[in-house]
């Protein structure tokens, strides 16, 4: 908390967002991994305001969990009719025992690319100029359906117009209400009282107290927002996909400008969480989602989607899925990898093509290359376990564990039924299906023995190109002999 601190933040999610045409309510969709309302909570608690309120209303339950579960902090009051912005914030101030002393924030909830910066400067302009009300404004190439600032001769703000209100003169102004006000929490809630609902839509304006105030004789302000697109409110699909690009280059740019290089930013998909180390690289058609991390000079991509994943240093991930994983240092995966929640690959560990995981840690510098799965199961260091390989976890009632040791040598092919134990340094043959332990420094050959038929092919196939072969073959045998 600093001298700037708003002594309080009203962030208003009661609307139903009825253009969404959702099941979900319109706060709680989601962008780069964070739900709309989330985003806002987040700028707002950069500034460190003393309280935070959101306005529910449509869906409360469900919008007031939410909140609790991203922003446990925050206080939620429940505005019961959508009867206006201007409504929305008064059921706010009710909702608090006792007058708000100080500078109070209204931002609203469906507005995910404000930052934390322009709600401080907003804040600080407020504080500066010893404003009753600064409204956040923006100048946007079309301004249909927002409020619109208007402006005496000498340019000083008089006055917000809703669209539906507006006259043709007012509708040519470009200068719009991004919805973002600070006022003075006092003379806030005063003027919310005077708030009249004569106008096109019956409903209590939040914007009528800039009016209101500045009729008093208060000192009301505007700030300019620098980029626009910040201001965006999402009421559609349209929009939810416009302010994820946005956000998302913006996510992007920040990363290369610490130094990840992103070969290709417009397939690249990042969520908010994500954390890159330096001389990261980050291949085209990939998505690192959650709570994923890609350490120091690691390579992922391309096509590749990584949820809450470690990348560490140096490491290879390609063509790849990964879920709940760990990559060490320098280890290497796919092309065409599936890993799992509970991989754990060790330093300069291989989980190669084709290979999925699951409940399994791998240790260093243990090779599991091609065609094979490993779930539950342990496998210790220096390890190669052999191409077409399956740790046979499940029963069809319960899963068991496999433990193999270190420096082994499996054979290809092998299915170890677990649960099983191979001890360090034992060797398995191919084609072996491993039902009892083996020990160390064994090895284990569990397969039929081979058999060969003289003479079967000439004796049930004649004639055929297979003779042909075997005939000719016999020939050359005795030429040489
Ligand atoms: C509002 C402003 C308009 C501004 C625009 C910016 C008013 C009257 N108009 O218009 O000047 O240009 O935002 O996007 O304020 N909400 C409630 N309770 C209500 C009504 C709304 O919580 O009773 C919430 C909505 O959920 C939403 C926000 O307030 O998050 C804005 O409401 P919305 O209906 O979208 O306002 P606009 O008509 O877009
Ligand atoms: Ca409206």
């Amino acid at each position: 908390m600093s001298a700037n601190s708003p002594a309080a933040v009203v962030v208003l999610a009661a609307g139903e967002g009825t253009r969404m045409k959702s099941a979900t309510p319109k706060v709680l969709h989601e962008i780069s991994g964070r739900s709309l309302v989330g985003h806002v909570l987040a700028a707002a608690r950069e500034l460190g305001p003393e309280r935070l309120v959101v306005v529910v209303g449509h869906a409360r339950e469900q919008v007031a969990a939410h909140v609790a579960a991203v922003d446990p902090a925050a206080l939620t009051a429940v505005q019961e009719e959508q009867n206006g912005t201007g409504h929305a914030v008064r059921m706010a101030l009710e909702s608090l025992d006792g007058p708000v002393d100080g500078t109070v924030l209204v931002v609203c909830g469906d507005t995910p690319l404000l930052t934390g910066a322009t709600l401080a400067a907003l804040s600080r302009t407020h504080t500066a100029d010893g404003n009753a009300v600064t409204v956040l404004t923006a100048e946007v190439p079309d301004a249909t359906g927002y409020g619109r600032i208007v402006r005496d001769a000498s340019g000083a703000v008089t006055g917000i117009v809703e669209h539906k209100d507006a006259t043709e003169e007012q509708r040519a102004v470009r200068e719009i209400n991004s919805g973002v006000f600070a006022f003075d929490g006092r003379l806030l809630a005063e003027a919310l009282g005077r708030v009249r609902t004569d106008n096109s839509q019956g409903e209590e304006y939040l914007p009528d107290v800039l009016g209101i105030l500045r009729g008093d004789g208060h000192r009301v302000g505007a700030s300019v927002a620098a980029d626009h697109r910040e201001i965006a409110g999402i009421n559609n699909r349209v929009q939810l996909a416009e302010a994820r690009a946005v956000l998302n280059a913006r996510l992007l740019e920040r990363a290369m400008l610490a130094g990840v290089t992103v070969v290709d930013p417009v397939s690249t998909l990042v969520d908010v969480t994500v954390e890159f180390g330096p001389d990261a690289v980050v291949h085209p058609g990939t998505q690192l989602l959650g709570a994923t991390r890609v350490g120091e000079g690691a390579e992922v991509g391309p096509n590749t989607r990584l949820t809450d994943t470690a990348v560490g240093a140096g490491a290879r991930v390609d063509n790849t899925v990964a879920v709940g994983a760990e990559v060490g240092e320098g280890a290497s995966v796919g092309p065409f990898a599936y890993l799992r929640p509970g991989t754990r690959l060790g330093t300069g560990a291989k989980a190669g093509t084709y290979v999925e995981m699951k409940n399994a840690t791998i240790g260093e510098g243990t090779k599991v290359p091609h065609l094979s799965y490993v779930g539950d199961a342990t496998i210790g260091e220096f390890t190669n376990i052999g191409a077409a390989s399956v740790f046979v976890n499940y029963d069809g009632e319960s899963k068991h564990h496999t433990t193999v040791g270190s420096h082994c040598k499996t054979g290809s092919d092998n299915m170890f039924v677990a649960p099983v134990t191979i001890g360090d340094g034992a060797y398995t043959a191919a084609g072996s299906v491993i039902t009892k332990d083996v020990p160390a420094g064994s090895l284990a050959v569990a397969r039929g023995q081979q058999r060969n038929i003289g003479g079967w092919v000439a004796r049930k196939r004649p004639g055929s190109a297979a003779a042909k072969a075997a005939e000719a073959a016999a020939r050359k045998q005795v030429g040489e002999d």
